[in-house]
């Protein structure tokens, strides 16, 4: 399996619009690959403008935040492309697209790193930071897993929010939690759009 790599993705459309979502970024040689489901905003904005930035966090509410409507955290302008990083990142990369592999359901982006920057000292991921980045996955895929499934993560992911979340982790385990209770009672119009 390639390395996958969890990060922020910020896009812009032709009018500048920043749009941020989190992906995993797929290594490929000596470049990363971004794959976006049809239909996705990020799709559009690459085929638009062939340029993203991919911002490496720590804060895992950016990750529950962005699957959950929550999609207003600060950025800064990148420094060699047409975009913007999360002003809080710990490091980025900005990304050229070079070719596109089409497919029915997630093209392939093939970018070249064109500049990479370190703002801060990395702290590492502590148990529960490493669940909330697992819910925020399940949650952008409830529809499609089976129920049994859904409890069986929940209820392992839990015993690391038990034991290691801090105030950030528990906020955003409650917005990733308040998005799966809306799923399961067949009322997901009371969550707020992903
Ligand atoms: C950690 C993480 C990784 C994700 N990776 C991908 C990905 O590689 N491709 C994708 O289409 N969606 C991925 N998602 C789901 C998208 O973030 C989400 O569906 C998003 O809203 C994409 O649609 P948009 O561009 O219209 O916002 C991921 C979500 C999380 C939390």
């Amino acid at each position: 399996m390639p390395r996958i790599v969890e990060t922020i993705v910020t896009t812009q459309d032709v009018s500048g619009q920043v749009h941020i979502a989190p992906l995993g970024l797929i290594a490929e040689g000596d470049g990363w690959v971004i794959a976006p489901f049809k239909p996705s905003r990020t799709l559009d904005n690459l085929t638009a403008n062939p340029f993203a930035v991919a911002s490496h966090t720590g804060d895992v509410r950016v990750f529950a935040g962005c699957v959950t409507g929550r999609r207003d955290w600060p950025t800064v302008k990148a420094d060699v492309v047409r975009g913007v990083r999360l002003a809080d990142a710990v490091s980025h990369w900005e990304l050229a697209v070079e070719s596109v592999q089409e497919d029915e359901q997630r093209p392939r982006f093939r970018c070249r790193l064109m500049h990479a920057a370190t703002h801060k000292v990395w702290g590492g991921y502590n148990r529960a930071e490493a669940a909330v980045l697992e819910l925020a996955v399940l949650t952008t895929r409830l529809a499609m897993l089976p129920p049994e499934k859904i409890d069986a993560e929940l209820k392992y992911l839990e015993i690391a929010i038990s034991k290691t979340a801090g105030p950030r982790e528990l906020e955003a385990w409650e917005w990733l939690m308040e998005k799966v209770r809306a799923f399961r009672s067949g009322n997901t119009g009371a969550a707020r759009k992903s």
